[in-house]
């Protein structure tokens, strides 16, 4: 349980969890995160973020191996969220800072879990350009808020040219490792896509605002709360990664998703997938009964159009389905066009349903809902094969191809 020395007199003190598996509905395949928390040695000794509730006596013996807790002089608390504020009262208590540094927002968060007993914390807010000389170091603060709450801050320090970036550029990754040049490459972007379009994509517009502020820093290393620590030129990587997902610039890919009773909206959605594919634009589908809506949304960060599909039943789709597209919508992708396809027996409402919900969402719905009656024959599978086809080229015009 060593601390892992990262530059000259900081440290990563954090606590790798090989079993967590759900973050408030996002759910990460294989399981496990890591919460990072850092300190820096001087004259004053600094111990930026904490762990997750559970977690605190791993950090305070991680701590404990570089310099007795009670040796900790201040805290800086970038984000107040549970994973990395959720033991802070402990850690306060073990190693009874002087100064607790967080953001004008993060009072309010804070006050909102730790009650009365803050009130007795040395908390000092700070704002965006605020910063405090801890001896040898400097640490300079920046509001990010909505980054992901309001409380969001990242802090960066100009000696060791560290950024500390709380949850921006994390990834769910638990291994042995402390650095992302140190993880197989394809895996380690795929579960940044992952993490950034089942976490950060609402805040997309802040993210494009924050770039600048960071790519204005001189930076060697960007160490985040989640996963593994940046440096020297995956940093630009991972900026650049950033600006792509955040644009969400059309992608020539589609998604189908569908679920199904019998089998008959299955066929449909193969008949769409053919459509789109035939039409030169790639295509995935996933069943929501087989596949978490997280995996959904991952799948989404390559593809500017979904097609989705449910059978009727009791009048209305499939509570899979419901539940993907609550979970999507509220993630706020860029679907740039979208269709819609189901079975049914005898009412038949699903694919109206569907198509209104997607046009909700300001997708663009090229071609009418595909509705079919119990078992799609020949005509049937044609129009489902014309609906990829319709959404390709709607897609192909937004490609600019
Ligand atoms: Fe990793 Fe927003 O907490």
């Amino acid at each position: 349980m060593q601390a892992v020395e990262i530059a000259k007199d900081t440290y990563w003190v954090g606590v790798v969890d090989y079993n967590h598996h759900d973050f408030h509905g996002y759910s990460k395949s294989p399981e496990g995160t890591t919460y990072n928390a850092y300190v820096i040695k001087d004259q004053k000794n600094v111990l930026i973020d904490t762990v997750a509730p559970g977690h605190g006596k791993t950090l305070l013996c991680r701590l404990a191996h570089i310099l007795p807790v009670e040796k900790i002089d201040y805290i800086v608390v970038n984000h107040v969220e549970q994973d990395h504020a959720g033991c802070l009262d402990q850690i306060i208590a073990a190693c009874k800072p002087e100064k607790i540094f967080c953001s004008t927002m993060a009072l309010k968060s804070m006050a909102g879990y730790f009650g009365e007993q803050m009130k007795s914390w040395p908390v000092q807010a700070v704002q965006s350009g605020d910063s405090i000389s801890i001896g040898n170091h400097t640490l300079v603060f920046q509001e990010t808020r909505m980054l992901h709450w309001p409380d969001s801050m990242v802090t960066y320090c100009p000696e060791t040219k560290i950024l500390f970036s709380q949850d921006a550029f994390g990834q769910n990754i638990s291994s042995s490792w402390r650095f992302a040049d140190e993880h197989e490459k394809g895996d380690l972007f795929q579960r940044v896509k992952e993490y950034y379009f089942n976490i950060v994509l609402p805040y997309s517009p802040q993210v494009l605002k924050t770039l600048p502020v960071v790519e204005s820093l001189d930076i060697d290393m960007i160490a985040p709360d989640h996963g593994l620590i940046w440096r020297g030129g995956m940093c630009k990587e991972i900026v650049d990664m950033y600006r792509t997902m955040a644009e969400q610039k059309p992608r020539k890919k589609a998604v189908v998703i569908y679920d199904t009773m019998w089998s008959s909206t299955e066929k449909l959605a193969y008949g769409v997938c053919s459509g789109l594919e035939e039409s030169g634009v790639p295509c995935t589908i996933l069943s929501v009964s087989k596949n978490h809506h997280s995996a959904i949304m991952t799948a989404l960060a390559d593809a500017s159009a979904l097609a989705v599909g449910s059978p009727t039943h009791n009048n209305t789709v499939l509570p899979y389905v419901m539940s993907a597209l609550t979970y999507i919508k509220g993630l706020r992708p860029k679907i740039l066009v979208g269709g819609a396809f189901g079975s049914y027996g005898w009412s038949g409402e699903s694919p109206k349903i569907l198509q209104e919900f997607l046009s909700g969402m300001k997708c663009e719905m090229p071609a009418d809902p595909v509705k079919v009656q119990w078992r799609p024959g020949h005509e049937d599978m044609q129009k489902a094969y014309a609906l990829g086809k319709q959404m390709a080229g709607c897609l192909l015009e937004k490609c600019g191809q």
